[in-house]
């Protein structure tokens, strides 16, 4: 196992009921201003913004909305909340939302405070930062991202074509609550992008060194079995209230830092996935489910014993007479075939991309992992990303 430090600063409220019953007592710390900020407009659909600005009244809370935070946040959009978090005063954030929001308001929480250009020192290259942003808390709406447990804050700028975040610490937000019931109004399509995120996440950390006998990698199986077992009952049934609560807690386990340690971590689609996102906007949990079986077809042989314990013990494909390359390849089917089974994308022309001239610059743009069991070459990710056109 691999040195590791842990600290996980966010305090999680988890279960029905829970922002009726902790909200007001969580803000107190706080200042009287708070900045309101959500997405699109679920929010106002499915009742939650209702109850929420309710509490924030009944608080005795200033309200300044900012709303509108668009998948894939931007950059423009980071510095729009920023400037209305400085021009009124805001004493902490409060996000509503998925992992755009999540990430959206912890860029701003940066952003608001920092004396510097925060993009060129924090985004654009690992410069070393040491302040303290904007206190947030989140209450999250959607299994996914896992971001309400972490220092990540995933934004795209939009001239430089880069979709990029890092896990930065005191960006965690100080207290995160997750009412499963609030997830139920999520659409089909976009709680299995969520749950798929959820296994790839799992799977990034699983695939990397070490492999010899480690915690990580047993409770990466559990969890790996409970996120397919669950997305396929909260398929058959939205409101299984079962399996949305084990759907949002994998979440949160899959990117609280906890499986990840004393692990290299891979994170090669998601690099690849981000540019991706970069140059087309297309749905995160889309595009990884497009490029996982790809990119498993191309390393399994570098670590072929992993290969062959996630068929075994994550799908249970039998033995069979089978040769561990036979086995290998069978678990990264059985991935195939559940990518399929929950109606996933398969292939970038399936994700409404039809320019082929930008997967270059795509494989030329994004980062090249150090966890992975191969160190892929740009020209081996521009064939990958030829082969998920198809
Ligand atoms: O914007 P609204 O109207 O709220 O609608 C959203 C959005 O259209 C909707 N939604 C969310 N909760 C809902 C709901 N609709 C109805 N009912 C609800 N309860 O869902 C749509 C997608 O939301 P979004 O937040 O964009 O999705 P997701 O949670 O998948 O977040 C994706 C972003 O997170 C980044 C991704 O790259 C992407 O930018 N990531 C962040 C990570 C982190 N910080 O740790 C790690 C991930 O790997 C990922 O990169
Ligand atoms: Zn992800």
């Amino acid at each position: 196992m691999n040195n590791f430090i842990f600290e996980n600063a966010t305090k999680v409220y988890f279960g029905k009921g829970c922002v009726k019953e902790y909200l007001d007592c969580l803000l107190k710390p706080y200042g009287d201003t708070v900045l309101l900020a959500y997405g699109g407009g679920s929010i106002k659909k499915n009742g939650i913004y209702d109850t929420v600005t309710s509490l924030l009244r009944e608080s005795g809370k200033t309200i300044v909305e900012f709303s509108g935070i668009m998948s894939n946040p931007t950059y423009t959009k980071v510095l729009e909340g920023a400037k209305l978090a400085r021009e009124h005063h805001v004493d902490m954030i409060l996000g509503i939302g998925g992992g755009s929001v999540m990430d959206c308001c912890k860029a701003v929480s940066m952003a608001a405070v920092y004396e510097g250009d925060i993009w060129e020192d924090f985004w654009a290259r690992a410069g070393v930062i040491d302040f303290e942003p904007m206190p947030l808390g989140v209450i999250v709406t959607a299994a996914g991202t896992g971001s309400e447990c972490n220092g990540g804050a995933v934004i795209t700028n939009e001239e430089a074509k880069i979709k990029t975040g890092r896990d930065y610490p005191k960006c965690n937000p100080k207290f995160a609550l997750m009412d499963p019931t609030y997830t139920y109004s999520l659409p089909t399509k976009q709680m299995i992008s969520g749950g798929f995120d959820i296994l790839s996440h799992i799977m990034e950390t699983y695939f990397s060194e070490p492999n010899e006998d480690n915690l990580s990698d047993d409770l990466s199986e559990a969890l790996m079995k409970s996120v397919i077992r669950n997305l396929r009952a909260a398929v058959r049934n939205p409101e299984d209230d079962t399996a949305r609560s084990n759907l949002f807690w994998a979440s949160t386990m899959a990117e609280n830092r906890i499986i990840k340690l004393g692990k290299k971590c891979d994170f090669e689609c998601h690099q690849i996935e981000h540019q991706l996102g970069a140059y087309t906007n297309c749905n995160h949990g889309f595009g990884l489910a497009v490029i996982h079986p790809v990119y498993y077809r191309h390393i399994y042989r570098y670590s072929l014993a992993k290969f062959v314990r996630f068929a075994e013990e994550v799908w249970k494909i039998p033995r069979a007479g089978r040769s561990d390359e036979e086995m290998a390849k069978a678990g990264v089917e059985a991935l195939a075939g559940f990518i399929q089974e929950m109606g996933l994308p398969t292939t970038l022309r399936e994700l409404g991309i039809s320019d082929r001239a930008i997967l270059k610059e795509i494989a030329d743009s994004c980062n090249i992992s150090q966890g992975s069991y191969k160190r892929m070459t740009r020209e081996e990710i521009l064939e990958m990303l030829q082969e998920c056109f198809a």
